[in-house]
């Protein structure tokens, strides 16, 4: 195929300067599902000045995650590297990526997830016993809080006091977010600025943490990225500290998929009972390998993942060189994206039967097996791709999560708005999800 005679994709420039980074940036999850829905596997945009491929479907994972095609180095836009970092996981190649890979997936491996189980149940029955004694929460603010209460224990070794700190970290994190898929303009009180002042504090943090882990290791994940050894080469403080943070950031999503699971409960009360006696057949206090076994429960958990309004997108790259997806050519010097939410959710796209409606049974039905089909969290492979380097941790902690949730007294939504605002990400509820249990 010669692929210089291939036409464009079909899009869009949109205004000169900015392109169509302002209605991106206002609902990225909206704009990438709108342009999949219009033009199929490929469509164009433009961001500032760059024109964007926009991917879908498991045919342009397969040539998205061909490095000969796109490479991550220079994808994201300056403001954004720069808040990650130079050399951060998410913006390296080829032999560099596949080194610091596998010194992040040390943190994140079989052997690791084993030794953060017990304080994840913990954590979660504790918060959970506070929602039951409470009898009515807002949910989404409470997931957010159990999500950091996690994260910050099992990679940093961090417990926050109170809900005060928690929802300081939480706040920076949420400006971390929105300055990635804003404009590049760090005037006083924007995101960008906060997100700035807010990562230059946890670096500081997390490059003692990682100072000290390296004479007491503690098991977390800043012990094993500090005594990682790849090829004879070991991480610095400031690379781990970096990594940390780039950890934290991603993992702090986890609260979008408790919330829409959560829902998904309250809203059908023959799953949630079905997925009761499950939850109750575990043993009290459950193995990595009995929570990964516990059938129904898993495949609940992949249908949150497949449509949680989480993350809709992976990392952005540049092509390398001119390629073919479904008939049309990505000319080299573009950048391109792969849609993670749009490709699960697309019909005629998404290689589901009604693809966006939520059915746990589906996985039965070998719905989501071939490659590249279920790629929530990037297509791929952890140790040879950009795929998410937290899937079995994220599968843990749902599994955990849900298993406690449907252990706890039944939930209901009492009526309010819940409706999502999908200009961050996670996208918010805008009732905040207010929950009663019993
Ligand atoms: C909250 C739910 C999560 C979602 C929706 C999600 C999704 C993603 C996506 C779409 C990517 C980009 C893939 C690509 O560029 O090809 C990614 C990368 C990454 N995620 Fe996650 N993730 C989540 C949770 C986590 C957790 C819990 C961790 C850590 C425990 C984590 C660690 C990472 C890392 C290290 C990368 C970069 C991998 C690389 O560039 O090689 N993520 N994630």
């Amino acid at each position: 195929m010669d692929v210089s005679q291939l036409p464009l994709p079909e899009g869009s420039s949109g205004w000169p300067i900015v392109g169509e980074a302002l209605a991106f940036g206002a609902n990225p999850f909206a704009f990438l599902a709108e342009r999949v829905a219009r033009h199929g596997a490929v469509a164009r945009s433009r961001l500032l000045d760059k024109n964007l491929a926009i991917l879908a479907g498991p045919e342009a994972a397969t040539a998205f995650i061909d490095e000969a095609n796109v490479l991550r180095a220079g994808g994201l836009p300056p403001h954004a590297a720069a808040l990650f970092g130079a050399g951060v996981v998410n913006q390296i190649d080829a032999d560099a990526h596949r080194r610091r890979k596998l010194h992040l997936m040390r943190a994140l491996d079989a052997e690791a997830l084993t030794h953060y189980l017990p304080e994840i149940r913990a954590r979660i029955r504790a918060r959970l016993a506070r929602w039951v004694a409470a009898g009515e929460v807002g949910l989404q603010d409470e997931c957010i809080r159990l999500t950091l209460e996690l994260t910050l224990a099992n990679f940093v070794g961090i417990v926050p006091g109170s809900d005060a700190e928690l929802d300081r970290w939480a706040k920076g994190y949420q400006d971390f977010g929105k300055a990635l898929f804003g404009l590049p303009l760090p005037l006083p009180g924007t995101p960008l600025a906060s997100a700035r002042a807010f990562t230059q504090d946890a670096l500081a943090t997390f490059g003692k943490i990682a100072d000290a882990r390296r004479h007491t290791p503690t098991g977390d994940a800043a012990s094993r990225l500090a005594a990682s050894e790849v090829d004879g080469e070991r991480l610095g403080s400031a690379d781990i500290a970096r990594e940390l943070q780039h950890l934290q950031f991603a993992a702090g999503g986890m609260w979008g998929w408790f919330g829409f699971g959560a829902m998904m409960l309250a809203e059908d009360a023959a799953l949630a009972n079905g997925l009761r006696a499950v939850a109750a057949a575990l043993p009290h206090d459950p193995s990595p390998r009995d929570l990964l076994q516990a059938g129904g429960l898993i495949d609940f958990v992949r249908e949150v993942k497949r449509l949680g309004l989480v993350i809709p997108m992976t990392a952005i790259g540049i092509a390398q060189r001119d390629f073919a997806v479904a008939g049309k050519r990505v000319p080299q010097g573009w950048l391109v994206v792969w849609t993670t939410l749009a490709s699960h959710t697309t019909p005629g796209i998404a290689p589901y039967a009604s693809p966006e409606r939520f059915d746990p049974d589906r996985d039965a039905r070998g719905e989501g097996a071939a490659p590249h089909h279920f790629a929530p969290q990037g297509p791929g492979e952890a140790l040879t791709s950009h795929r998410c380097g937290g899937v079995e941790y994220s599968t843990l902690v749902l599994l955990q999560f849900f298993t406690e949730l449907l252990r706890a007294p039944a939930l209901s939504l009492p009526a309010q708005d819940l409706s999502q605002d999908m200009s961050g990400i996670p996208a918010r509820w805008r009732g905040g999800l207010r929950a009663r249990f019993g």
